[in-house]
């Protein structure tokens, strides 16, 4: 087991990594929390799998197992007057404990019923998908979604414990695995680009080459021998970052590279065309190119993105109409009355961020 302590005062906490290791999730939790009830908030796909689970995994505790319907769809501000509802009807008070046991909608959802219920309450991340463990399920951004745009009500709230286990992800669809890797290709752009040569190398090691049928299958065995790595180090640079600019002052905006093009993508083809890891491939390849045309960016430098992120099995190129992904993109939190904030590589491992309009950024 490795752990991380994620350094921000009173709000600091642990996330532990680990293989296997769900039946030891009643020793990690009873260290941060000396209560009895959890009220564990999980979706129908999730609770399908592993509902034969929750006696090892809360052993001790008196839960409660609230289910959500599965998608980023049910993201929405609609969704949280049930929970709150059902959060009373199981007597939970301000000292009780909230748990987010699934991918990063789970995560948002609970974490923002946390954060909202009686001013507040604790919570507890245990993601599912490489999506939540590399991102979502760090730093404390939780929230929904309203009609006229992604996560534009939230909070920030810090889980107490992020307890991270590799063994939730065998059960995911090939689709959804490669979908993280998104987010793990991000951090090596941003921040570290020897953690993008070391990714761009364990996926060429693999013994099979893209055009043959089994690919996906045998590069997603090959990336599992590693995955433990590539998700600490994921969350240790998440970690660094947020311990230096918690609310996003400044630095954190360096997290939303290709997110707002990928953000607008999702919310333009209605969440339910690309996932959220497949828009924001497409979107770090764009602001990219986009970077290079501008003269920001060292040349060539989209061409490796792409490379690694196509041999990831992720799209690098989704067509939209620029007019429309403007318009959605002026709505964005990151969007203000003079431009948004994009975040553009100079090179792979260092980033900038640039006030431009949300017109000229296609021009
Ligand atoms: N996912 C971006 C952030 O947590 O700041």
């Amino acid at each position: 087991m490795e752990i991380l302590n994620v350094g921000l005062g009173e709000n600091s906490y642990d996330i532990v990594i680990g293989k296997n290791f769900f039946d030891k999730f009643p020793k990690y939790i009873e260290k941060i929390y000396n209560g009895k009830k959890l009220f564990v908030i999980t979706d129908s796909n999730v609770d399908k799998i592993y509902r034969n689970q929750y006696e090892k995994m809360f052993k001790g505790f008196d839960y409660t197992i609230y289910v959500l319907e599965a998608g980023e769809k049910n993201k929405h501000i609609g969704i949280m007057p049930g929970i709150y509802s059902a959060m009373v009807n199981a007597g939970l008070t301000r000292k009780d404990m909230v748990v987010a046991f699934g991918g990063g909608v789970v995560g948002d959802i609970a974490g923002f019923a946390a954060a909202s219920y009686m001013r507040g309450i604790g919570f507890i991340q245990i993601p599912t998908t490489i999506v939540s463990q590399v991102d979502s399920s760090v730093g404390g951004k939780v929230g929904v979604d309203l009609p006229e745009g992604k996560n534009l009500v939230g909070a920030f709230h810090q889980p107490k414990l992020v307890l991270i286990d590799n063994y939730f992800l065998n059960t995911l669809t090939d689709r959804y695995f490669y979908d993280g890797f998104a987010e793990i290709v991000k951090y090596g752009c941003i921040y570290d680009k020897k953690f993008f040569d070391r990714l761009m190398e364990i996926v060429e090691t693999v013994e099979v080459s893209y055009d043959d049928e089994n690919y996906k299958q045998k590069l997603r065995e090959h990336l599992m021998k590693y995955v433990n790595e590539l998700v600490y180090r994921s969350c240790e640079i998440k970690k660094e970052v947020v311990e230096k600019d918690e609310k996003e002052s400044n630095l954190r905006m360096i997290l939303n590279f290709g997110h707002t093009i990928g953000h607008a993508i999702e919310q333009f083809t209605n969440y339910e065309k690309y996932s959220h890891g497949e828009a924001i491939s497409a979107g770090m390849v764009d602001i990219t190119k986009i970077g290079e045309k501008k003269g920001f960016t060292k040349k060539n430098e989209f061409l490796k993105i792409e490379k690694l992120l196509r041999a990831l099995n992720l799209p690098t190129e989704i067509e939209y109409p620029k007019d429309r992904i403007s318009e959605i993109m002026k709505r964005d939190k990151k969007s203000t009355n003079d431009g948004i904030n994009f975040v553009i590589l100079k090179e792979i491992g260092e980033v900038e961020i640039r006030k431009i309009g949300e017109r000229e950024i296609f021009e």
